[in-house]
C-alpha cells in the first residue's frame, strides 16, 4: 500500500487552515473532545486557534496482538465529566477518518449524553468505502485534507524523526486526490 508521511509542520499548517474554516462557519464549539491517541496532538494544535478546553476519550478497535474486535472498545471514557458535555456544543477531533468505525462509535456515545450539538473535525479523510456512517445529527464535518486510500505516517509514530521528515519532504501528494 502506498504510504504518505506528514511532518509536524505540515500537520500544524493543515490544522491552522481547518481551524480557520471552523471559525468562519456558523458553528461555535464550546469544548473539544479528542479521540485518543491519534486525535490528541491535532486537538492540542486546534486549541491554539480555538482556545477551548479539551476532554479526551480512548477507543480501540484492536487487541494487543492487532486482531480486530467486532466493535470498538472503550479504553478510557469521560465518565465523571460526561455531565459536563450535556448541553454543550462539541467539536470531536481525530487524526484520520479511515473506516469510520471508531468515529461513528464515538459520535453515537457522545450524542447519547445530550450535547447541544456535535461537529467533527479530522485532519485527514481517506477517500474510500466506509464501514461507519456520520449520523445525521452531526452538524458539520470538516476534513483538513482529502487523501487517497494510502497508509498515512504521522510524525508522533516516528522512532527516527529525522528520517520521517525526509520521507515527508520527498512525498508528492496529489492536490485533490
Ligand atoms: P476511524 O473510525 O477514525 O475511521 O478509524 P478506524 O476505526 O478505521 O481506525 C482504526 C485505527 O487505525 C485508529 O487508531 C486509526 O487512527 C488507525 N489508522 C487508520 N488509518 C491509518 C493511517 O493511515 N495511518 C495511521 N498511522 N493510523 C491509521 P486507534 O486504534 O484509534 O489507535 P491510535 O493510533 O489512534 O491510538
Ligand atoms: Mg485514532
Amino acid at each position: 500500500m502506498e504510504q504518505i508521511a506528514f511532518s509536524y509542520n505540515e500537520i500544524h499548517q493543515t490544522v491552522a487552515e481547518l481551524a480557520a474554516r471552523i471559525t468562519s462557519s456558523d458553528y461555535d464549539p464550546e469544548v473539544i473532545v479528542a479521540i485518543g491517541t491519534g486525535g490528541y496532538i491535532p486537538a492540542r494544535i486546534i486549541k491554539t486557534f480555538l482556545k477551548l478546553p479539551i476532554y479526551t476519550v480512548g477507543i480501540s478497535l484492536y487487541l494487543e496482538d492487532h486482531t480486530t474486535l467486532p466493535s470498538p472498545r472503550k479504553i478510557q471514557w469521560i465518565d465523571e465529566v460526561e455531565q459536563k458535555l450535556e448541553g454543550k456544543r462539541i467539536l470531536l477531533v481525530d487524526e484520520v477518518d479511515d473506516s469510520r468505525t471508531t468515529l461513528e462509535y464515538c459520535i453515537r456515545e457522545l450524542l447519547a449524553h445530550s450535547p447541544a450539538a456535535l461537529s467533527v473535525a479530522v485532519l485527514h479523510n481517506k477517500n474510500k468505502e466506509k464501514r461507519g456512517v456520520i449520523p445525521a445529527e452531526v452538524a458539520h464535518y470538516w476534513a483538513g485534507q482529502e487523501l487517497p486510500d494510502a497508509w498515512i505516517k504521522y510524525p508522533w509514530d516516528a522512532v527516527d524523526i529525522v528520517q520521517h521528515d525526509q520521507a515527508a519532504d520527498a512525498k508528492a501528494v496529489p492536490a485533490d486526490a
